[in-house]
């Protein structure tokens, strides 16, 4: 993820404002901004990539077996990336978002889609959405929550998932003691073993440096639901 090479980002200005509202208690009121500041233009949303996460793409490649007519969920989907490469390996996919204008940025951007977009708060997600899914694909979602709400969001992410389901989680990581002022604030190894110690079994665990300079370490993790 770029966080600071897109036009007009300003990140003293953004770290303000994501700690303001987080200082008053309302951690979610500010990703709509975000994407309203792109002015429809889903490649001037600093933090995405434009193109789906390697890690994910790799996971579709090895496992092709598991999609096939599978319900898939991406929680905080963006601009739509990972999303959309979760539907050409036949998965049936739903993607939602707190931000309305990223939902729109999406629609927008694939018009054809077969993905079934929908602003939605993984807090207060629609109750037939509860143990509903095969996979459930989070991408930098947690580490943009503080404190509570990253126990609250990892809880609520376990919840979407069907028995037998496949979670899968990408992240920014930190050591254990590090870093711990920084906005987004990356996961350290217990924070992520939060799934496991929740009961999901681990199935595979990455711990890299993606290809920014300097790389930035990153967790990727497969966990499932007994
Ligand atoms: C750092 S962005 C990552 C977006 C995308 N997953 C990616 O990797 O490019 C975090 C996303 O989570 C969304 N988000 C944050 N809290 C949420 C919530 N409670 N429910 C749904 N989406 C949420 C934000 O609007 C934002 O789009």
């Amino acid at each position: 993820m770029q966080w600071l090479n897109k036009k007009a980002f300003d990140a003293e200005k953004y770290r303000e404002m994501v700690r303001s509202h987080q200082e008053s208690n309302d951690p979610t009121g500010w990703f709509d901004h975000i994407y309203r500041s792109a002015e429809g233009d889903h490649s001037a949303v600093f933090w995405a990539d434009l193109a789906p996460n390697p890690c994910l793409v790799e996971w579709l490649k090895v496992n092709p077996d598991i999609g096939l007519g599978k319900k898939a969920i991406a929680v905080g989907c963006g601009v739509g990336d990972d999303a959309e490469i979760m539907t050409k390996y036949g998965y049936k996919v739903t993607a939602f978002d707190i931000a309305p204008s990223a939902i729109e940025l999406c629609k927008n951007r694939y018009p054809e889609s077969k993905v079934d977009y929908l602003v939605a708060d993984l807090f207060d997600y629609p109750s037939a959405w509860s143990e509903a899914f095969d996979l459930v694909y989070e991408c930098n979602t947690i580490q943009v929550l503080p404190g509570k709400y990253r126990i609250q969001a990892r809880d609520a992410m376990i919840s979407l998932l069907a028995k037998q389901g496949d979670l899968l989680v990408s992240c920014r990581s930190r050591l254990a003691g590090e870093q711990e002022n920084d906005i987004p604030l990356p996961l350290d190894r217990y924070e992520i073993d939060g799934f496991v110690r929740s009961g999901l079994s681990e199935k595979n665990f990455l711990a890299y440096d993606d290809d920014q300079e300097p790389p930035v370490p990153h967790f990727w993790a497969w966990y499932r639901k007994a």
